[in-house]
């Protein structure tokens, strides 16, 4: 059912934990199915991701795709790390069984929030940053996606 990169980042997560004083946090909930997940970014003056961190309540998918999605956005500029989308933590991971694809799109959501968080806190714009749900559940409904 899973591949073994998700077995991988589930049994031994990357970037477990959090980050004091941050520069962005963002978290998301999925009311379906209970789950949360908060990411924590540090951003330095040129916006590039130098530390990330997240903390998921959730399911293994979940803790698999925060892992991943944290591996993916650190030390990348917030530009690229907009360009980590629940298909690239898909991708990346090999795979998630079809009824677990929703599990990805808190992780694309948390590093959205994340960076809301950063823009709001230093009072500036992110091109192409749309502001973050704080619950997916609504989202998902409209996606569709298909691997
Ligand atoms: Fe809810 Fe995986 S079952 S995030």
């Amino acid at each position: 059912m899973y591949t073994e990169k998700v077995m991988d980042h589930f049994t031994n997560p990357r970037n477990m934990g959090e980050l004091e004083n941050a520069s962005g946090v963002g978290t998301v909930g999925n009311a379906k199915c209970g789950d949360i997940m908060r990411m924590y970014f540090d951003i330095d003056e040129n916006g590039v991701i130098n530390d990330v961190r997240f903390k998921t309540f959730g399911c293994g998918a979940a803790v698999a795709t925060s892992s991943i999605a944290t591996d993916l956005v650190k030390g990348k500029t917030i530009q690229e790390a907009l360009q980590v989308t629940n298909r690239a933590v898909v991708e990346a991971l090999g795979g998630l069984p079809p009824q677990k694809i929703h599990c990805s799109l808190l992780a694309e959501e948390a590093i959205h929030a994340a960076l809301w968080d950063y823009a709001e806190k230093n009072g500036i714009t992110i091109e192409g940053l749309k502001k973050p749900k704080s619950d997916i559940h609504e989202h998902e409904e409209e996606e569709t996606i298909e691997y």
